[in-house]
């Protein structure tokens, strides 16, 4: 079948595509400078009118060049989950004030190290919280409640409800306080986070009024922090997500609220950095049996959303995007040794040939940070487009003795 090429989604023109193939090899990430810096600015612009601080979610990409870019366009904050991403944020310069540590069962020397830097600990559970109150009495501290709240992309990243093992569940607020008044503990802020990928404001405003009702009885508390989960366009035919929405959701609780002029934190992650990039990866085999396999020089050790939550990576054939393209169903796999290690299931794709470039889009997010060593492959290298037009290399290629490097052996 013959159709019209949709190119939403790809940032870049075939011919830089096709010159970093050849120039850094595949399979390599490549990120688009401009797409970081209108995503951040289309963020800010969204909730100006909201007393409201933005805190980049770095986990969904650490790349300190991508970081740094994010705090140069405005973003105020880091939210950070871990001590090496506590403390690349500091390196990147981030004052302690802008950093936020929301950590997922943290050991207590953990917390000492994150306590020690004078940054706002945002803890899950009652144990976590006396921990902390017993090695920082007298300090400020905010809580993540579970609103019974949760929406996401799939069941595997929403996060928001009881049966999830995040937060504090509200029925246990006075708990909250009573370990709060036991280590003269200020509680300065209140969080939820409802999941990853929600595409419209109904649960996020039903969870912020909750929020703010007890924000209403409580005055030492500054800050509501909703979290990220701020829906991606992975398909070319979808929505994009309406952010003017959730800043009207806003403005219009606020308005009826006794705390009209409450400090809003958000941590977008994924909506600022998943569109700049993609991977690029090379056609290795071209076998047809029931279905046409595309296999590639990649797979689920790079890119893992696929496999891991059944999602959708839409995906263009850089090498035949000026011809009057044919299309025809394929599944592209991946060269790990699984089953499961497929970068989509059934895509329409330009007709392809072995040595062709694929470039699988919206791969920023939870890309190249969820890479892992599997099958003893090297992740791959990452490539960035600057503004400019320049291109630079911000990680190189692993070799053989990166992935033997941990082991003490020989
Ligand atoms: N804040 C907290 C407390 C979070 O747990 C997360 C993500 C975020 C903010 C940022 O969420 P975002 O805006 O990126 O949706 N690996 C999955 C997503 C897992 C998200 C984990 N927490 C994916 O590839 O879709």
């Amino acid at each position: 079948m013959h159709k019209k090429l949709n190119t939403r989604l790809l940032p870049f023109s075939q011919k830089t595509l096709l010159e970093i193939s050849e120039n850094f090899g595949t399979p390599v990430w490549v990120t688009d400078e401009k797409t970081i810096q209108d995503r951040c600015q289309q963020m800010i612009d969204a909730f100006s009118g909201i007393n409201m601080k933005i805190f980049y979610a770095m986990k969904a990409n650490y790349n300190p060049h991508y970081v740094k870019i994010i705090k140069d366009a405005g973003i105020y904050g880091i939210d950070a989950v871990s001590p090496n991403e506590v403390r690349l944020a500091l390196e990147l310069g981030y004052a302690p004030e802008h950093i936020i540590f929301t950590p997922s069962n943290p050991t207590d020397a953990e917390m000492k190290y994150v306590g020690d830097q004078n940054i706002l600990q945002n803890l899950g559970s009652l144990s976590e919280l006396e921990r902390f109150g017993k090695m920082f009495s007298g300090s400020k501290v905010s809580v993540r409640l579970s609103p019974n709240i949760g929406v996401g992309e799939c069941d595997k990243i929403t996060t928001g409800q009881n049966e999830s093992k995040f937060g504090i569940v509200l029925d246990d607020f006075s708990e909250v306080q009573n370990i709060c008044t036991q280590y003269n503990l200020t509680l300065e802020g209140i969080h939820c986070h409802l999941g990853s990928g929600f595409y419209s404001a109904t649960e996020f405003s039903e969870a912020f009024e909750l929020l703010l009702e007890i924000s209403e009885q409580f005055s030492d508390i500054k800050f509501i922090d909703m979290g990220g989960g701020f829906g991606v366009q992975y398909h070319p035919d979808k929505e994009e997500i309406d952010l003017k929405d959730f800043a009207n959701t806003l403005s219009k609780s606020l308005e009826k609220s006794s705390n009209k002029n409450i400090e809003i934190r958000i941590e977008p992650g994924k909506f600022l950095i998943s569109q700049s990039t993609v991977l690029l990866t090379k056609i290795t085999t071209r076998k047809a049996k029931e279905i046409v396999f595309l296999g590639v020089d990649s797979g689920f050790h790079h890119l893992i959303r696929p496999a891991m939550y059944g999602a959708y990576q839409h995906i263009v054939n850089i090498s035949k995007m000026d011809t009057d393209a044919e299309f025809e169903n394929v599944q592209v796999a991946g060269n790990v040794c699984e089953t499961c290690d497929i970068f989509n299931e059934n895509i329409e794709i330009q007709k392809a040939e072995e040595g062709d470039i694929l470039a699988v889009l919206v791969a920023g997010g939870y890309g190249s940070t969820m890479s892992s060593n599997y099958n003893m492959r090297e992740t791959a290298s990452e490539v960035l487009v600057k503004a400019s037009g320049e291109v630079v290399l911000t990680k190189k290629r692993e070799s053989y003795e990166d992935v033997m490097k941990g082991f003490v052996w020989g």
